[in-house]
């Protein structure tokens, strides 16, 4: 079984994102810029931004934090957005999820503009996605494509069953596997017969957010599983897959932590510096 290292996966993308930035700043004589927006205190969200605007520094990205308490106005933040959108020393803005419940989350998300929008969230992006043309494609999916397509080049004719359907995560995990040439079926809380949907695939993605869900003997002999679930239970941290049975049956499978994680910040970077490169046509 290959147990897919998403750690080793991120440092080597992280280093040729690192690359190109500097080869973007000899062409262009300035780096892309990463601005983002934090709404009130909450820890994860605090640790997820500080981790973003490390890994962004690492690689020579101009990294920003713009803070605001979670009493501010809607109206306010939109303004902000909009100024950062007519920033040309700005290519990405993100604004770190779950917002105060005050504050609209679409009108954040269609505020930002579909050129700068680094988590793919806009509706432009959503429909240029699932139209296969160029666009700003969700952290998650992304790192979680990239590392199925290091493991298997050619996914042409492949089935694949996502389990979810968020717009977050199974939605944009369907039209990439779908831009590959698989046979894509996303399935979710009312799906009559899971295991034998899942039996049936020879690539599982589960992004569902229920502890140790796929089990062993929902997984075809040699599937690819990519488990993108982090549930804290009084064991732990675990993901959406039970580890131990699908790594006796899988071809490749991905760790809770260390598999699909690491490799969602390293995404994050490659957007920003896609962002940077089309602006600059
Ligand atoms: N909060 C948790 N994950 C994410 C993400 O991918 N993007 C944003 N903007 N907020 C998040």
């Amino acid at each position: 079984m290959i147990l897919i290292d998403g750690k080793k996966a991120a440092t080597e993308l992280r280093q040729e994102l690192k690359q190109e930035v500097m080869q973007l700043k000899t062409q262009h004589n300035k780096v892309p810029g990463l601005t983002v927006i934090l709404i009130g205190d909450m820890a994860p969200s605090q640790i997820y931004v500080k981790n973003k605007e490390k890994a962004a520094k690492e690689v020579g990205l101009k990294s920003e934090i713009i803070k605001f308490p979670d009493t501010i106005e809607e109206n306010i933040v939109l303004k902000k957005i909009e100024e950062l959108n007519e920033d040309v020393s700005v290519s990405g803005i993100l604004v770190q999820l779950p917002l105060p419940k005050h504050i609209d989350k679409q009108k954040v998300i269609e505020t930002i503009s579909p050129l700068k929008d680094v988590d793919g969230f806009h509706p432009m992006n959503v429909g240029n996605l699932s139209s296969g043309y160029e666009s700003s494609v969700p952290c998650t999916p992304l790192g979680c494509y990239l590392m199925i397509k290091k493991i298997e080049p050619n996914l042409s004719g492949k089935k694949a069953v996502i389990v979810g359907r968020s717009n977050l995560n199974g939605k944009p995990m369907a039209q990439l596997l779908l831009k590959e040439n698989c046979t894509v079926t996303v399935t979710h809380s009312k799906t009559k017969d899971l295991k034998t949907e899942c039996l049936e695939a020879d690539i599982i993605v589960a992004a569902v957010g229920i502890p140790e869900l796929v089990k062993g003997d929902w997984v075809k002999k040699d599937a690819i599983v990519i488990d993108v679930g982090i549930n804290k239970t009084e064991n732990g941290l675990v993901g959406d897959v039970a580890f131990d049975e699908v790594s006796k049956v899988a071809k490749a499978l991905t760790p809770v932590p260390g598999g699909v994680g690491p490799m969602t910040i390293a995404c994050l970077l490659k957007n920003t510096i896609d962002c940077f490169k089309r602006s600059q046509k």
